[in-house]
């Protein structure tokens, strides 16, 4: 059922995250999704998601296409109207996104909706889409897909929202928690939210890359010696230094409180054990997250002075393992 005032979404490159707010967006929107590598199981089957907050067996069959070309001749509501939301799922990986969306972004309409981590990944979009508002999301969201189209969902469902540049006006982000908490998602309002996306990052630009590097779970690198935890939070305090040179303030308690719910995992069993993302990527042999958690970091480092040199070989080394993932192709 498609009425005037149902709110036409368009999710870009969904895969695990992306499935579970199709799932909650389908609700009460009317949506399509751009999927790349799982496009034939998901235009036949659609997502099966089992999710210790939604529910085991959620399938969720959307209108699919490959690209955002294709959404004119196949959309399944063919009334011609705008998107009112343009949802990036994908990976963020600089450079490619803006031009690949920019057909299904309607100047004056359209609100793109930036569901990514990593710092400093807002800016490519203002650029493409000046005057389009950017809401920009921290998201909290423990997810697997394993096979194409079957998606694991466990523990947290968080996003957290606010409008990139934070001095814009912030409508359109509020008015995106709005939609998606009448969904039953969990969204919080940010006035700033380079915050949180800072805050994420202790965790993020630590932990991924090392996993990814040493193929190890949190509970495994751990394990493989008592300097390797002293690594982690090394590069988490690191990572707070630089956010501090930027204005926003993450404590060492902070981030010790972090590394305190990895160390509790210890010994909790396989289950317990995160296996980020980007070790997740290795595994399946996919391109890594490396300037939006890493680089970008390292750079906005730089920028100010602030010396980060473990950061930085970690950044090297991971930059270089995705160079080879890229080459084996
Ligand atoms: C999902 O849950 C159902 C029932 O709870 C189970 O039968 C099925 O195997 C699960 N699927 C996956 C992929 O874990
Ligand atoms: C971010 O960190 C969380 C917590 O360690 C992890 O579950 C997730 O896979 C990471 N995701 C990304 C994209 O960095």
């Amino acid at each position: 059922m498609t009425t005037d005032d149902t709110p036409k979404v368009l999710l870009f490159g969904v895969g695990s995250v992306g499935a579970v707010y199709l799932y909650l967006l389908s609700k009460v929107c009317s949506t399509t999704v751009v999927c790349r590598s799982n496009y034939d199981v998901v235009k036949k089957r659609g997502f099966v998601i089992n999710s210790t907050i939604f529910g085991d067996n959620l399938l969720v069959k959307p209108n699919v296409v490959r690209n955002c070309g294709e959404v004119s001749t196949t959309d399944s509501s063919a009334d011609n109207q705008p998107f009112d939301y343009v949802l990036v799922c994908s990976k963020a990986i600089p450079g490619i996104i803006p031009s690949e969306i920019s057909a299904v972004v309607t100047p004056g309409h359209t609100i793109i909706v930036l569901l990514q981590n990593g710092i400093n990944i807002e800016e490519e979009y203002v650029e493409a889409f000046p005057g389009t508002p950017i809401v920009s999301a921290a998201v909290y969201c423990k997810t697997t897909q394993r096979p194409a189209g079957v998606v694991t969902h466990d523990e947290i469902e968080k996003l957290q929202i606010g409008i990139y540049p934070p001095t814009a006006s912030p409508g359109p982000a509020e008015n995106f928690v709005t939609l998606l908490t009448a969904c039953g998602g969990t969204a919080e309002f940010w006035p700033d939210v380079q915050q949180p996306r800072w805050y994420k990052l202790i965790m993020n630009a630590s932990w991924n890359p090392i996993c990814a590097l040493t193929r190890a779970t949190d509970v495994d690198f751990m394990a493989s010696g008592k300097e390797a935890t002293e690594l982690i939070f090394d590069v988490m305090l690191e990572v707070c230094e630089i956010a501090k040179a930027h204005g926003y303030t993450i404590t060492r308690e902070q981030a010790e409180a972090q590394l305190q719910r990895a160390k509790a995992r210890v010994g909790q069993g396989k289950s317990r054990e995160v296996e980020p993302s980007m070790l997740q990527d290795v595994r399946e042999g996919r391109r890594l997250e490396v300037e939006a958690i890493v680089g970008n970091t390292v750079r906005a480092g730089k920028a100010k002075g602030v010396p980060c040199p473990k950061l930085e070989v970690v950044y090297m080394l991971v930059r270089a393992l995705d160079g080879s993932i890229g080459r084996a192709n």
